[in-house]
């Protein structure tokens, strides 16, 4: 807004148009001319509104679905903090079960982070899973003193009777398949745990009967 006068009539008045060399006396109609320290104020307060506009277009909020509705509701939570990546990717792998290639690429897009940033955090945690998990999470433990109790002969059979190597999921996403390094219960040896569940001494007659608890 800036203040003229009309060169004809003397009238004051508060021009809040948007031309910035002549403007119309509201009261004699005379085409006044808008005085050069003038002209600057108004085109200033263009470009503001101009930007303004601009802004509140990229603000808009924008509804999105699939993956990238699943991430940016997560992100929403944590406020798009870069610094919580670790914990988003946790909520994303809770939720969802394991990180898909696209969805480490909308985390990354929608936080503004190098997509190798994410898959640095991705690959170096254990707990996240860049490949399909099954319901069940079978671990077998590989330490030294399940390895002497017969865990061998276990794991073999265990890939047997599920059709998979380990590190591997069966294709009805039923069970992975993981071998870990001592599960703190050597004595118990061999070790399976499936879940939160823990089976010690497990010889491979066993194996048929406890998987079919989680059919
Ligand atoms: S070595 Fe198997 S539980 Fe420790």
């Amino acid at each position: 807004m800036v203040n003229l006068k009309c060169q004809h009539c003397d009238y004051r008045w508060d021009y809040h148009g948007e031309t910035e060399y002549y403007a119309t006396c509201p009261r004699c109609r005379y085409k006044v001319k808008i005085p050069e320290d003038k002209v600057g104020m108004l085109r200033q307060r263009r470009l503001n509104l101009e930007l303004k506009s601009r802004l509140s277009m990229e603000k808009k909020p924008v509804k999105l679905y699939g993956i990238a509705g699943i991430v940016n509701k997560i992100i929403e939570d944590y406020q798009y903090d870069e610094s919580m990546l670790i914990q988003i990717l946790l909520q994303l792998q809770k939720n969802f079960g394991w990180l898909p290639r696209d969805m480490i690429g909308e985390v990354s897009k929608q936080l503004e982070v190098p997509v190798s940033q994410v898959y640095q955090i991705a690959t170096f945690y254990k707990i996240f899973s860049l490949s399909p998990r099954g319901k069940h999470l079978i671990r077998v433990c590989i330490g030294t003193s399940c390895q002497v109790r017969g865990v061998p002969i276990i794991l073999d059979r265990l890939q047997s009777l599920l059709g998979i190597e380990r590190g591997e999921t069966t294709p009805d996403l039923k069970f992975t398949l993981e071998a870990v390094k001592c599960m703190g219960c050597s004595a118990l040896g061999p070790v399976v745990v499936i879940d939160r569940d823990y089976y010690g001494s497990v010889k491979p007659a066993h194996l048929e009967k406890i998987l079919s608890k989680y059919e």
